[in-house]
C-alpha cells in the first residue's frame, strides 16, 4: 500500500488554477521529489498535502485513510511534518529551544502540572533536550546547540529547520526548497543529511530547484507545470522525457 494516494487534487485561488486534476501515489521509504518552474504549484501540493490549504477538489489518502481536510496539527499527528521555502526559525531564541518547539506532540504535559512543576515535567523536558540535542548533532549542527539563531549562517539554519521538522519523529518528511540560497558546499551537506534521513526509514517529499541534488537523491520524480503533472518517473525517465526537455530542463 502506497503511504501517500493524491486523487483528482485541485485548488482554485479567484481565477487561478495552482493545482488541477493531479493524481500521484508515494510509496513508503522513498524520496519523492517535486520539480517544476516557479509558479508550476509545488508549495501550493506541499501546503494541500499538509492541512494548509483545503483542496477545491479531490482527495488524498495518508498509510490508506482518507485525510482530505483534515487541519495542520491532525496531520503532524498523524506522521506529517515540514519545512518551509521561507525559513520559519525563531531568531531571538537559542537553536536547541527552534528545535524544542518542534517537540511539543511528544511532551506529555498539563497546565496544572507545569504550574505545579512537577518531577514527571522537568523529566521530560531533559528528555526533549537530549532527543533534540542529538537531533542537532545528527545535522551537522553541534557547535551550535546554544547559539542564538541569528547568529547562525544561513545554511546552518536550513539544517536547523529539518532537525526541527524531525523532532516530532514525522513518517512523511516535505522539505520545501532546502537547498535554496544554498552554496554547493552547503548543497552537499543537505544532500547528506536528507539520504540519511530517508535510510532511517523516513518517507521524504522533496520541492527543489537544483538539479544536481534532485538528480542524485530521488527515487522517484513528479515534474509540474502549471499545475498540471507534465511528466513522472526515474531520475533517468524524466531526464529523457521530451517534454521535460522541451518545458524545464532544456530552458534551464
Ligand atoms: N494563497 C494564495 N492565494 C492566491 N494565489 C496563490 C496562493 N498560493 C499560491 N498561489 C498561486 O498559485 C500558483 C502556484 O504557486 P506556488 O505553489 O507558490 O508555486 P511554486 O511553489 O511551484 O513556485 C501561483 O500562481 C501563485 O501565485
Ligand atoms: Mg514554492
Amino acid at each position: 500500500m502506497s503511504l501517500l494516494r493524491v486523487e483528482n487534487l485541485s485548488i482554485q485561488f479567484g481565477g487561478v488554477r495552482a493545482i488541477q486534476n493531479l493524481a500521484f501515489t508515494i510509496q513508503a521509504g522513498t524520496i519523492h521529489s517535486i520539480i517544476g518552474p516557479n509558479g508550476a504549484g509545488k508549495t501550493t501540493l506541499l501546503n494541500m498535502i499538509t492541512g494548509v490549504y483545503r483542496p477545491t477538489t479531490g482527495t488524498i489518502h495518508l498509510n490508506g485513510r482518507p485525510v482530505t481536510g483534515r487541519r495542520p496539527h491532525e496531520l503532524a499527528r498523524l506522521g506529517l511534518s515540514r519545512t518551509f521555502q521561507n525559513l520559519q526559525i525563531m531568531k531571538t531564541m537559542t537553536a536547541l529551544d527552534n528545535v524544542m518547539v518542534g517537540r511539543h506532540l511528544h511532551l506529555n504535559r498539563n497546565l496544572a502540572a507545569c504550574l505545579l512543576r512537577l518531577p514527571t515535567i522537568t523529566r521530560g523536558d531533559r528528555a526533549a533536550r537530549q532527543h533534540c540535542t542529538a537531533l542537532m548533532e545528527r545535522v551537522g549542527l553541534g557547535d551550535y546547540i546554544h547559539a542564538e539563531a541569528n547568529a547562525m549562517p544561513y545554511g546552518a539554519l536550513k539544517r536547523l529547520e529539518i532537525a526541527r521538522a524531525l523532532a516530532s519523529e514525522p513518517k512523511l518528511l516535505l522539505l520545501d526548497e532546502p537547498a535554496a540560497g544554498l552554496n554547493a558546499t552547503e548543497t552537499s551537506e543537505i544532500d547528506a543529511v536528507i539520504a540519511e534521513i530517508a535510510r532511517s526509514g523516513v518517507t521524504v517529499i522533496l520541492v527543489e530547484h537544483d538539479m544536481k541534488l534532485v538528480m542524485g537523491i530521488s527515487d522517484h520524480i513528479l515534474v509540474l507545470d502549471y499545475g498540471r503533472k507534465l511528466a513522472e518517473g526515474t531520475p533517468e525517465e524524466v531526464r529523457a522525457n521530451p517534454d521535460v526537455i522541451a518545458a524545464y530542463l532544456g530552458a534551464a
